[in-house]
């Protein structure tokens, strides 16, 4: 054979990697808030697509409006101007009614302050909002039990908030927003409240959640600790993304996506 044709028939094209579409954008989003006669501008222009099956921090100095781009890409809070859209919805077109729905459905949250309730048990906290989504006593009960697992907390289930260590009381929180296996997981300064150790468990359950789920997992932190285990850093700055790079060590979860490493982005 013709080792031109030989060569030819060897190399043909690799098939396409199938294209991943963002379920999280932001377009051109713009908020500011006014304090006193000033109008402070927290967001300008941002525009920012986030992928999931990876867990994709935003650090940035305080103030800087990470937590601001996070309730606006979780349909918390308006925009100015600007489009944010979740799992292809613009939020905006959404109705009062249709954005708690939303939330409800496709969203969990876990914040720093780990928001249980100190009456009821750890398992009764992760099938509570199982009941608000329609689920009878028995599928609410074995779905938190199943969450609870993923955290490694069965053996707590029984438990009250005030009887747990804060990590216990996060990883409670954590497989609340897990339990109703939501799309987008949203996480504001998970670990702060927590040591080192407990600090590194939440941020390996938000990643095996991202993994094994194909969750998007959008996370806000100062913690320097948490950047190495992120897929995607985006560093904030004035209201706008001033950097998007990918840690060393992880690799990329989206086909086709450059990005750059932590060598080159130091
Ligand atoms: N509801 C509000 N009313 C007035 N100002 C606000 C409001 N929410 C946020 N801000 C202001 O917007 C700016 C950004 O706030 P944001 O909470 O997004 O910052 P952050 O980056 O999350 O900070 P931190 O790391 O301290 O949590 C701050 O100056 C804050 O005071
Ligand atoms: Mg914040």
């Amino acid at each position: 054979m013709n080792p031109a044709m030989r060569n030819t028939m060897h190399s043909a094209p690799a098939p396409a990697a199938p294209k991943r579409e963002p379920s999280l954008q932001a377009e051109r989003l713009s908020k500011s808030f006014l304090s006193g006669v000033v109008r402070v501008q927290v967001l300008q222009e941002l525009s920012i697509s986030i992928y999931p099956a990876e867990l994709t921090l935003i650090s940035g100095p305080s103030g800087c409006g990470k937590s601001t781009l996070l309730s606006l890409l979780s349909g918390l809070q308006p925009a100015d101007s600007g489009t944010a859209r979740a799992l292809g919805e613009d939020l905006s077109k959404l109705n009062k009614r249709a954005l708690e729905r939303f939330r409800l459905k496709h969203t969990g949250f876990v914040f720093q302050g780990f928001n249980l309730f100190p009456a009821l048990t750890a398992k009764e906290q992760v099938q509570l909002p199982l009941g608000y989504l329609g689920f009878d006593d028995k599928r609410s009960a074995a779905r938190a039990m199943q969450a609870l697992t993923e955290v490694g907390m069965t053996h707590r289930a029984n438990a009250y908030p005030a009887q747990m260590s804060g990590g216990e009381k996060q990883r409670i929180a954590i497989a609340r927003a897990l339990a109703k296996e939501p799309e987008l997981l949203f996480a504001d300064e998970p670990t702060s409240a927590l040591d080192a150790d407990n600090g590194q468990k939440i941020i390996d359950i938000l990643h095996g959640i991202a993994r094994s789920h194909g969750t998007t997992v959008l996370c806000v932190s100062h913690d320097p600790r948490l950047v190495r285990h992120a897929d995607r850093v985006l560093a904030m700055e004035d209201g706008t993304i001033r950097n998007d790079w990918q840690p060393s060590g992880h690799a990329p979860v989206r086909p086709g996506r450059a990005a750059l490493t932590a060598e080159q982005h130091s």
